[in-house]
């Protein structure tokens, strides 16, 4: 039974049912299988998505531009300096304005605060595609790579080595749902947002993925499937850079930790990685670094989304 999303946001993945999280990865797998057949596919002909960036981005930017073009729509850029968010006119009239325009707007804020703002005063579907606080697009990508290495998601267990950060909160919505244990090893001060952590629990609870917040790496990563890590500096906290080294070097996903981990542990990085820090380069240019095949996957992953809230 398919389920409709026509007209709806992606603020959030906790805002989805573990149904509608599915259809949108059983798409992507679809989006996927058509685009390597080389298969003419044109849902978005003559549809626009306006693209809002408040800070810089390769593989967000990219894949939803590509991925526009190649199913026969159209993005606009509007990068920080064009529309200057929050500073030449309020952020409930942009988002009124470009429903006017486009079939559907993906912002990437600071603040969590103004992406649901858009969503709030836009008349068309607002993706999250990054705030401070959540990383949704990443997560629903990081997910399908993860079914497509494993082939299955239900039990598996993922180790998130690091910054208790946007990434890290969007994983702990996305295996509530998927039914994947994520033990989360952190430096003490750098947890998860409580509020998050409360609410992926409960989401948990119907489908048994056991959520650990620890500051023991090696009983995070024992038995994982996957290890994942993500910069210790977000963008915006590069104030705080050299503190947040100091204290999640103990953290590092280098061959140690990973030898830990499964023998056929796959390692995942949303990107940019910083070799070095928070990921040796042994280990994401290893031959268990599925990188690549994460980044590639936004793209799908983010075409599935759109096929389904603007279809
Ligand atoms: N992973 C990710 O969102 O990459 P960008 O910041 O380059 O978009
Ligand atoms: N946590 C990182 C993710 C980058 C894709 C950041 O917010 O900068």
């Amino acid at each position: 039974m398919t389920v409709s999303l026509k007209g709806r946001n992606l603020v959030s993945i906790h805002d989805l049912s573990r149904e509608e999280f599915f259809q949108i990865l059983d798409t992507a797998d679809e989006l996927k299988r058509k685009q390597k057949r080389n298969e003419e596919y044109s849902p978005f002909k003559g549809k626009n998505l306006a693209m809002i960036f408040q800070k810089p981005s390769l593989r967000t930017r990219v894949s939803f531009e590509a991925g526009m073009y190649r199913y026969g729509g159209h993005a606009i850029y509007l990068g920080p300096d064009d529309i200057k968010l929050g500073k030449r006119e309020t952020t409930a009239d942009i988002a009124r304005n470009l429903s006017r325009y486009v079939e559907a707007i993906m912002a990437r804020t600071f603040s969590h605060a103004r992406v649901e703002e858009l969503a709030k005063h836009a008349s068309v579907p607002v993706i999250n595609g990054l705030s401070d606080k959540l990383h949704p697009c990443q997560i629903l990508a990081d997910l399908m790579t993860l079914r497509e290495k494993k082939g299955k998601l239900d039990g598996l267990k993922m180790a998130f080595l690091g910054d208790g950060n946007n990434v890290a909160h969007s994983m702990l919505y996305g295996c509530a749902k998927a039914g994947v244990h994520l033990s989360l090893a952190v430096p003490k001060g750098y947890e998860p947002n409580p509020e998050i952590l409360a609410e992926a629990r409960a989401d948990a609870a119907t489908t048994g993925a056991e959520l650990v917040v620890t500051h023991d790496l090696a009983e995070a990563v024992d038995g994982a499937d996957a290890l994942y890590t993500d910069v210790w500096a977000s963008m915006g906290q590069e104030a705080e850079a050299k503190k947040r080294h100091e204290d999640m070097m103990p953290y590092q996903l280098n061959s140690k930790a990973l030898a830990k981990a499964k023998p056929d542990a796959i390692v995942l990085h949303c990107l940019p990685a910083h070799r070095g820090e928070e990921i040796t380069d042994e280990v994401i240019e290893g031959p268990q670094s599925k990188v690549f095949d994460e980044a590639e996957n936004r793209l799908h992953a983010q075409m599935a989304v759109l096929v389904q809230v603007i279809g």
